[in-house]
């Protein structure tokens, strides 16, 4: 087994005179970057964002896009990520030399084991983002789960079923005290947790997810203890060898005020997060982020890419809630206004094994992100409303997610319609700022929660 050798990222190098000269030496030599970034959310669009403004980055290619990606770069709209001989060409047809993606789906389906199978046909393209096997960490709630036991990471206490083991399970419900806590073992979309208050509803998500209503038919369901506390998330930069990380933020993740109603993709974000502390960064540190990179080298598992801790802080120890294989969707909106250094370089240092020699240079201010959806999100919503926005500023951004352009007309095209991410002193102005915006964008059914970044 290879040293995994961890730079942190408040441990500069002294060797600074040879980073990113070299870097972009080898640029230089090779090229500027020409970016496909996968996706196309919120998310998305605030990666293309801070990627288009990236002195290293040629062009910028977004696939399929969003109506606001095109102002970042040029959209794609019949790439799919899930489409991988569509990406190929895409590739080819461009001369793109990295790939960057967004959501989880075509890294836990193999893109980059597909690509990386046809090497020879590809041979100075870079991929962001972990293979197939580091992406379980998000693909499989049983995986995750027993991964972080093998490593003594921690977390909830849980065990894992198939749906032979109903009998089982239910002797598992009986160790526990309610609310229980049932995932299901695929992606699922934000769908596949389920909180019961009482036993008897436990029963029956037990059953409906061994049935295949929340995920696939036949899957695992992973029964865990309930944790009380505060949650955050942390994401970390990973080349596989060295970690940075980025800044930290929360998301509301129910649809209503003073977080009532179903639970959605998210809402709303913050960053920094009140009470993740120097104290607190610390122990994640060496409780969770190296324990975990240093598991993913056990297990043979080269990881390069953002990896993203879902945390509930109980009583001022971090606990993995879960683990994404990507950037989160709405924190992004937030953290990419917080990264002050130049994204594009973050992505190079990334994909070539440098990340030791990158400066994560954070924005002092503050910021939020707040959701404008459709109304009826999460459940059914009618799209092709006209969506009118008002004049740029300079401390408030607007982030588009399922909106579409047609016929010149901006319109809405999804449940989580755009974001405004705005600056400010404290999270509170940042907050304030956001609403100002939110009041001046004009559509039938905007729908939003009044108490984000009012912490
Ligand atoms: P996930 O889809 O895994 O992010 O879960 C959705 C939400 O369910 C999380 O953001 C938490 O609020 C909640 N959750 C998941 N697992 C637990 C747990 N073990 N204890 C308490 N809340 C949980
Ligand atoms: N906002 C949570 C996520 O992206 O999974």
């Amino acid at each position: 087994m290879s040293i995994l050798y961890f730079k942190k990222s408040d441990e500069r190098a002294d060797d600074k005179t040879v980073n990113f000269d070299s870097v972009m030496e080898e640029k230089r030599e090779k090229g500027l970057l020409r970016v496909l970034l996968i996706g196309s959310g919120g998310r998305e669009a605030a990666m293309a964002w801070k990627i288009s403004a990236s002195r290293i980055v040629e062009k910028l290619y977004i696939a399929p896009g969003n109506g606001g990606t095109e102002n970042y770069g040029i959209n794609l709209p019949r790439v799919k990520g899930s489409d991988f001989e569509s990406v190929a060409e895409a590739v080819r047809q461009y001369n793109i030399n990295m790939i960057v993606v967004g959501p989880e789906a075509p890294l836990v389906e193999g893109i980059v084991d597909w690509f990386e199978e046809r090497r020879e046909q590809f041979p100075d393209l870079e991929i962001v983002g972990p293979n197939a096997a580091g992406a379980r960490l998000e693909g499989s709630k049983a995986f995750s789960k027993a991964f972080m036991k093998r490593y003594d990471i921690p977390t909830a206490r849980y065990r894992s079923f198939k749906p032979e083991e109903l009998e089982l399970a239910e002797h598992f419900l009986d160790t526990l005290q309610a609310p229980y806590v049932l995932k299901a073992d695929a992606l699922a979309a934000g769908k596949g947790v389920i909180i019961a208050e009482d036993r008897t509803l436990a029963d029956k998500a037990l059953q409906e997810l061994f049935a295949g209503v929340w995920g696939e038919k036949g899957q695992q369901v992973v029964i865990e203890e309930f944790l009380s506390g505060r949650e955050c998330s942390m994401f970390v930069a990973t080349d596989g060898v060295h970690y940075t990380i980025l800044p930290e933020a929360m998301d509301y993740k129910r649809i209503g005020d003073n977080n009532t109603g179903p639970n959605t993709g998210g809402m709303g974000a913050i960053s920094p997060v009140p009470f993740v502390d120097e104290a607190f960064v610390e122990k994640v540190k060496t409780r969770i982020i190296e324990p975990t990179l240093r598991g993913l080298q056990e297990d043979g598992i080269c990881y390069k890419g953002f990896l993203f801790l879902g945390l509930m802080e109980v009583k001022g120890n971090p606990y993995v809630i879960e683990y994404n294989c990507r950037m989160g969707d709405p924190e992004t909106q937030a953290v990419m206004l917080r990264i002050k250094s130049d994204f594009g370089r973050l992505l190079k240092a990334l994909a070539t094994e440098q990340l030791d020699k990158y400066d994560m240079e954070t924005d002092e201010r503050a910021a939020c992100c707040l959701v404008l959806a459709s109304k009826g999100y999460p459940g059914s919503y009618v799209k092709g409303f006209e969506i009118l926005l008002p004049e740029p500023s300079l401390d408030s951004i607007i982030f588009q997610a399922g909106t579409r352009r047609t016929d010149g007309k901006l319109v809405t095209d999804g449940g989580r319609v755009l974001s405004v991410a705005s600056y400010g002193s404290t999270v509170a102005a940042a907050s304030g700022r956001c609403y100002t915006v939110a009041e001046q964008i004009l559509f039938d059914g905007k729908n939003y929660r009044h108490d984000i970044g009012k912490v």
